[in-house]
C-alpha cells in the first residue's frame, strides 16, 4: 500500500474516537462538534483531563529525547494520534535532523492529518504515516513504508503511548506487544503509558471510573489496568532504572514534580530496552482481572 493509499473507510463523526477526544483535551480544538460535546461530559467527571493529557504528551517527548540520546535514529510510533505540537519526528529531529519516523494509527482523521502535515513540510522521504492497527503487528512491520524507513539491523524506538488502554484483555495486548518486541532489533527501546487508578485517592478513583464508563459509548472503550498488568508489557525488556515503572510526570522529569497534582498518580509510564536477543517468549493469555 502506498503511503497515501488509505483504506476506503468512512469516518463516523457522531461517534467520538480516542484520537479526536485526546486532541481536544490537549489543544481545546474539536475535530467535530460531537467530540466537543462528548469531551465536555468527560470533563465534568474528570476536570484535570487537560493536565493529564499534557503530562502524557510531555512524557512522550522526554522518552523520545532519551532514546535519541541513547543513539536511536528511527522510531515506530503506534497510536500516534492527531498531529499536534511536539510530534515524535519534530522532537527527535530537533536533536538529530535525519531521524526516521513511521507513524501508525487506526483513526482516519489522525492518518489524514498526519499525511497532510508530512506532505506540507515535505518530509515524506524520511517520515510515513500508516493506517494500521496495533492488533496486526505483522501487517505494520511488513508494510512497505515500514520496510522502506526502518532498518531492522539498527535499534528502533517503539512508542505505544496511551494506546494500550484501548486494547481490551480479550485482544491479548500483552501478546501483541511481545510479538512486536520479538521482531525488534537488539538495543531497541520501548516506551508506554497507561491510565491507572491504583494510587489515586478515592475521589479521583471514582472520577476515573466514571470517565472510563463514558468511553464505553465511543469507538474506543477504555480498559483500566493495574501496575502489575502495565509492568507485564515490559516483559523481555530491561526497564530503565531509575525511575523504573513510575508515573508519567515522574519519568526523568525536566522540571520539579508537583506532588499534589491530582493527575500525577493516574498514568503509569516506563521505558525499557531489549538488551539481548530473545527466544520468542510465550505470553500467557490475559488473566481475568477486574477493571
Ligand atoms: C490517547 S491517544 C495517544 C496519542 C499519542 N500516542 C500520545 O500519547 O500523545 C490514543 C491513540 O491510539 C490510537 N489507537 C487506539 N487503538 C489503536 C489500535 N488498535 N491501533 C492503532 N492505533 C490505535 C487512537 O486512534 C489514538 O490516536
Amino acid at each position: 500500500m502506498a503511503n497515501n493509499d488509505f483504506q476506503a473507510r468512512e469516518v463516523d463523526a457522531g461517534k467520538p474516537t480516542s484520537a479526536r477526544l485526546y486532541h481536544y483535551y490537549l489543544t481545546g480544538e474539536p475535530v467535530y462538534r460531537s467530540d466537543q460535546l462528548f469531551a465536555d461530559r468527560v470533563y465534568e467527571e474528570l476536570p484535570f483531563l487537560h493536565t493529564w493529557a499534557v503530562h502524557n504528551r510531555a512524557f512522550l517527548a522526554r522518552a523520545v529525547r532519551f532514546m535519541v540520546s541513547r543513539g536511536v535514529r528511527q522510531f515506530l510510533d503506534i497510536g500516534s494520534g492527531l498531529p499536534t505540537g511536539g510530534n515524535t519526528h519534530e522532537i527527535a529531529r530537533a536533536i538529530v535532523p535525519d531521524t526516521r519516523v513511521v507513524y501508525v494509527d487506526k483513526d482516519l482523521d489522525a492518518v489524514a492529518r498526519a499525511h497532510q502535515l508530512l506532505r506540507a513540510e515535505n518530509s515524506l522521504d524520511i517520515t510515513a504515516i500508516i493506517e494500521g492497527d496495533l492488533l496486526e503487528p505483522d501487517r505494520i512491520l511488513e508494510h512497505p513504508e515500514a520496510r522502506r524507513l526502518l532498518d531492522f539491523a539498527q535499534p528502533i524506538g517503539l512508542l505505544i503511548v496511551s494506546v494500550l488502554p484501548f486494547i481490551p484483555d480479550d485482544s491479548n495486548p500483552h501478546r501483541v506487544v511481545a510479538a512486536l518486541r520479538d521482531r525488534l532489533p537488539t538495543g531497541s527501546y520501548f516506551a508506554s503509558t497507561h491510565v491507572s487508578l491504583d494510587d489515586a485517592d478515592d475521589q479521583t478513583k471514582q472520577q476515573i471510573a466514571a470517565a472510563a464508563a463514558l468511553y464505553q459509548a465511543t469507538a474506543d472503550p477504555v480498559q483500566l489496568r493495574d501496575r502489575n498488568a502495565f509492568t507485564r508489557f515490559f516483559d523481555g525488556f530491561t526497564v530503565h532504572e531509575p525511575p523504573g515503572v513510575t508515573y508519567a510526570t515522574d519519568w526523568l522529569p525536566e522540571a520539579p514534580v508537583d506532588v499534589g497534582d491530582p493527575a500525577r498518580p493516574c498514568n503509569f509510564a516506563a521505558v525499557g530496552q531489549k538488551v539481548c536477543p530473545l527466544a520468542s517468549t510465550e505470553v500467557e493469555a490475559e488473566p481475568k482481572s477486574a477493571p
